[in-house]
């Protein structure tokens, strides 16, 4: 049992805690958002994630787990600090660093014990030395500490198993006794742990996102001309997916990548490779291909329909991806300004995230069930592919619909099931 001090509950934060604690540690949560704690105290999360709230709640009627705004609480006894503070992105794309530096500071203000500091936000590479020279200029009196880079790979949806059943730890610091510390409280997760600098850790996790949103860019980009040229680009997936030198992961064909990772860190990745004299010419057409695949859903279905104007068009799911309520970077709010844009009317639904895109998507009329979303529409386009959807009675969806167009921006249909129905399908990559 160690004591370990969270900074940050939002999703990284909230979830690491809330795992250290569920192993067997005593971990104090803190953020500087009263609501949030008073909240979390009364067993309201910030978040949607499968599995979290249950975890939450049993870890405090355990006594391992409990939430302060309080640096000097929080800190009283801890052998870790995680920092998973929010690092939002600056105007350049470069990551902004002022919840990261407040932390550090409040730390370095408030620690009374020898401290390891560990950097879990994904933070642009040389802030670990830049928090150290933090910690050091704000401390009253000198206390050892030392910091360790510990990027997280936590996916939204799955964030529970990720934490608990990880590909890798990585790990990195100058100091290894630090470092091994660290790798201590990851033990029983019986993972590869890979030690190094922290300036190497903090470019895996830029590059380990980088690279999966380049391989999603690059089916993407596969699928656009299988559709040219008559080939399934999901077949086509499956296909490569078996060697595994390519490996069947990340290899879907749709609207793209969104989310609060993939978009930020890609652009910060670039930024960071401008600023210093380099081209960072495959991230630029990573995020190019990215930005047009969006737009694919709007101009196949301003062509089915013969134009937009005056048209109803329905959206199935809203979220960035399924099993998740996070709107942010999510294809569909784009897809709706577009197509309002061009004199269309929206209407959308979405099994978790409704609350969250009503504040996003101004104008599109929020509906309770996909039935509702088909009623009377003359296309409805899947923006996320939710389990709920698969199942769908879709005879009388295209029964309800004004015209049975449907673009699978998800490809979650069987293309000629859905030519049997009588739909006028088009998915993405799919000649
Ligand atoms: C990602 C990383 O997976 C995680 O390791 C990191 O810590 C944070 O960023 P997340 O953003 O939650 O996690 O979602 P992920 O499942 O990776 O999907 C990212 C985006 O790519 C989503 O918009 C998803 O719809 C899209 N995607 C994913 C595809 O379009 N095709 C695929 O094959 C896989």
């Amino acid at each position: 049992m160690r004591n370990i001090c969270v900074i940050g509950v939002g999703y990284v934060g909230l979830v690491t805690g809330t795992c250290f604690a569920d192993l067997g540690n005593r971990v104090v949560a803190l953020d500087i958002n009263e609501e949030r704690i008073a909240n979390l105290k009364q067993g309201i999360l910030p978040i949607y994630e499968p599995g979290l709230e249950e975890m939450v709640k049993r870890n405090v009627a355990a006594g391992r787990l409990d939430f302060t705004t309080s640096y000097a609480e929080a800190l009283r006894g801890a052998d870790f600090a995680f920092i998973a503070v929010g690092t939002p992105e600056g105007v350049d794309g470069e990551a902004d660093l002022q919840y990261v530096r407040a932390a550090a500071e409040s730390i370095a203000e408030n620690m009374t014990q020898p401290l390891i500091i560990v950097n879990k936000s994904t933070v642009p590479v040389g802030t670990g030395d830049w928090v150290a020279d933090i910690v050091r200029a704000k401390q009253p009196r000198p206390i050892a500490f030392s910091v360790v880079s510990c990027p997280e790979f936590l996916a939204e949806g799955s964030a529970l198993s990720d934490f608990m059943n990880p590909a890798r730890i990585v790990l990195g610091s100058t100091d290894r006794e630090a470092a091994n510390q660290v790798a201590d409280l990851h033990l029983s997760l019986r993972a590869p742990i890979v030690v190094t600098d922290l300036r190497t850790a903090e470019m895996i996790k830029y590059a380990s996102n980088a690279f999966l949103a380049t391989k999603i860019s690059f089916i993407n980009e596969i699928a656009n001309i299988c559709e040219a040229l008559g080939a399934d680009v999901k077949e086509v997936a499956a296909g490569m997916g078996y060697d595994p030198r390519i490996g069947k992961h990340f290899l879907n064909a749709g609207l793209g990548w969104g989310g609060s990772c993939f978009p930020k860190d890609v652009r910060a990745l670039a930024y960071m490779a401008t600023v210093q004299g380099k081209h960072p010419q495959l991230l630029q057409s990573v995020m190019d291909i990215n930005k047009y695949q969006r737009r694919q859903a709007v101009l196949k279905t301003r062509e089915m329909l013969g134009g937009l104007k005056g048209k109803t068009i329905g959206l199935f799911g809203l979220a960035f991806k399924p099993n998740t309520d996070d709107m942010r970077d999510a294809p569909s709010v784009e897809i709706a300004r577009a197509l309002q844009a061009e004199g269309a009317l929206v209407k959308g639904y979405d099994p978790v995230a409704m609350h969250a895109a009503e504040r996003m998507m101004p104008g599109v009329a929020m509906c309770a069930s996909a039935y509702e979303v088909a009623e009377g529409a003359d296309a409805v386009i899947v923006c996320t592919e939710w389990n709920e959807f698969k199942q769908l009675d879709l005879a009388r969806i295209k029964q309800s619909m004004r015209q049975p167009v449907l673009v699978d921006g998800r490809n979650l249909y069987d293309a000629k099931r859905m030519q049997d129905l009588g739909f006028q399908y088009r998915g993405m990559g799919r000649g």
